[in-house]
């Protein structure tokens, strides 16, 4: 069960309403996509894709308010919990499924990497 499950580091690292950033590289070690994970500041966790559906901005550099990340770029709210996108704008960014244990956060394997890849901490 926990091989399905990938360790990416303590949930001590993330501080409450900010993101951390998780390349994900193929086998030559090319980034292929990043993954951001958010800390909300009520402590729930989440992890989506680190590119807004808009125009690929860093949701990681967003402003995080309840379960919602703003858009540094031109103010897409995009939910943490469904990686949609709310009020009139359309489009939706993937999620990744996550769980916190023993303090330690894990990501759902085959979410993060397909065969070959590998992932590293930022
Ligand atoms: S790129 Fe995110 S709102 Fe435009």
């Amino acid at each position: 069960m926990i091989g399905d499950w990938l360790d990416i580091g303590s949930a001590q690292q993330i501080e409450a309403g900010t993101a951390r950033t998780l390349p994900v590289e193929d086998a030559s070690g090319a980034k292929v996509r990043e993954i951001a994970v958010f800390r909300t500041m009520r402590g729930e966790f989440f992890a989506i894709e680190n590119t807004c559906p808009h125009r690929q901005g860093p949701l990681s550099q967003g402003i995080v308010h309840g379960d919602v990340v703003t858009c540094p770029l031109h103010n897409w709210n995009i939910s943490l919990r469904t990686g949609m996108a709310l009020g009139g704008d359309e489009g939706c960014v993937p999620t990744i499924p996550l769980r916190v244990d023993a303090g330690r956060l894990y990501l759902l394997r085959s979410a993060v990497i397909g065969s070959g890849n590998q992932a590293e901490a930022a």
